[in-house]
């Protein structure tokens, strides 16, 4: 018997046509452009319309992934959706999705994992293909996070901007994906977090910052200690995009050359849910990622959550 796999087969994005830079924001907060640069290496971010929603910005970047795959939306028998911005609380973002997408089978469910959302998505949507239960799926992360800052909060309200990444995740002969390491911890759940009764990001910002950086530099470790991966082996670190030097700092912790990180911070902010998949496709699109290349992903978001993925691409 042949071994399933899955393997990322189509990727596409989609960035709302609103830019807002640093310079912009130093008119509405008392900040500067060169506190958010060296604090976080973010010059600009993509703003949504207040008529487009993370529904809305999932069905772009999906229809650019389903083009490159070379399969129509009916060839889909599964949409697993990161977000933590639904456009309605209920139906599920993947269940409006399907429906925009005009699918009618197969089946579509929302995770919420905060920043980490499309490495939980990954692996599930890994999972069902290597169980046999699906073929074809659309793993996305979208995200209209401006929604819910606070634009008089200096604290927030800078490091964070709107987007969507799709992939194509297809059962193959080849893989694909090798591993996934999901985790997480409720007990730092005040640390960033939006209550119901605020619906405004809060966050203390410095003890996230060192616990992302000690967390996300261990999991990097493990995960290439467990698949037996050398640092030379890897093609490509494509890491939640919160800030450069949380970046930076798993980089150096792995001994990982510069040149294979994929950075998208300065141009899109903090995308939560998206930044991976909008990352994979900024790479993709521009011709960087080959055959085969190893690529480690690697997020960190709120509850505390955590997760890695390995892949050949
Ligand atoms: N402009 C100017 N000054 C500011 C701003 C701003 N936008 N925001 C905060 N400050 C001030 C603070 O008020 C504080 O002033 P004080 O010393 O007079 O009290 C000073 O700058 C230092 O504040 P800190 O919070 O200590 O600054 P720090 O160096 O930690 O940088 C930052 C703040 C950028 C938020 C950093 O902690 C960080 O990136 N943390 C990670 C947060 C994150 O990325 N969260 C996203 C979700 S989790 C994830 O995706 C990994």
């Amino acid at each position: 018997m042949t071994n399933i796999y899955s393997k990322i087969v189509g990727t596409g994005s989609y960035l709302p046509k609103k830019i807002l830079t640093n310079h912009d924001l130093e008119k509405m907060v008392d900040t500067s452009h060169e506190w958010i640069f060296e604090r976080t290496g973010i010059n600009q971010r993509h703003i949504a319309s207040e008529d487009e929603s993370s529904v809305d910005m999932a069905y772009h970047a999906s229809e650019q992934a389903l083009k490159m795959a070379m399969l129509s939306p009916k060839d889909i028998d599964m949409i697993v959706l990161a977000t933590t911005t639904p456009e309605r609380k209920f139906p599920s973002t993947a269940v409006l999705l399907q429906n925009k997408l005009d699918i009618e089978n197969g089946f579509a469910f929302d995770i919420n994992a905060a920043c980490t959302g499309f490495i939980y998505a990954l692996d599930v949507a890994d999972k069902y293909i290597k169980g046999g239960y699906a073929t074809n799926v659309l793993v996305v992360g979208t995200e209209k996070i401006t929604s819910l800052l606070d634009w008089k909060d200096r604290n927030t309200c800078v490091l964070f901007g709107d987007g969507a990444g799709s992939v194509v995740l297809s059962s193959h002969e080849q893989p694909g994906i090798l591993s996934n390491k999901i985790g997480s911890d409720g007990a730092y759940k005040d640390l960033l977090t939006v209550n119901t009764d605020n619906e405004f990001i809060e966050m203390k910002g410095n003890d996230v910052f060192k616990i992302a950086v000690n967390t996300m530099g261990k999991l990097a470790v493990a995960t290439l200690k467990e698949n037996n991966v050398n640092i030379n082996d890897i093609s490509w670190l494509i890491p939640h995009q919160a800030n450069s030097r949380i970046i930076n700092a798993i980089a150096k912790k792995i001994n990982l050359p510069k040149e294979k990180l994929i950075m998208t911070v300065s141009e899109h902010g903090n995308t939560s849910a998206a930044s991976i998949p909008l990352a994979i496709d900024y790479a993709n699109s521009r011709k960087m990622l080959k055959d085969n290349d190893l690529i480690m992903l690697e997020a960190f978001g709120a509850g505390f959550t955590w997760g890695s993925t390995l892949l050949r691409f």
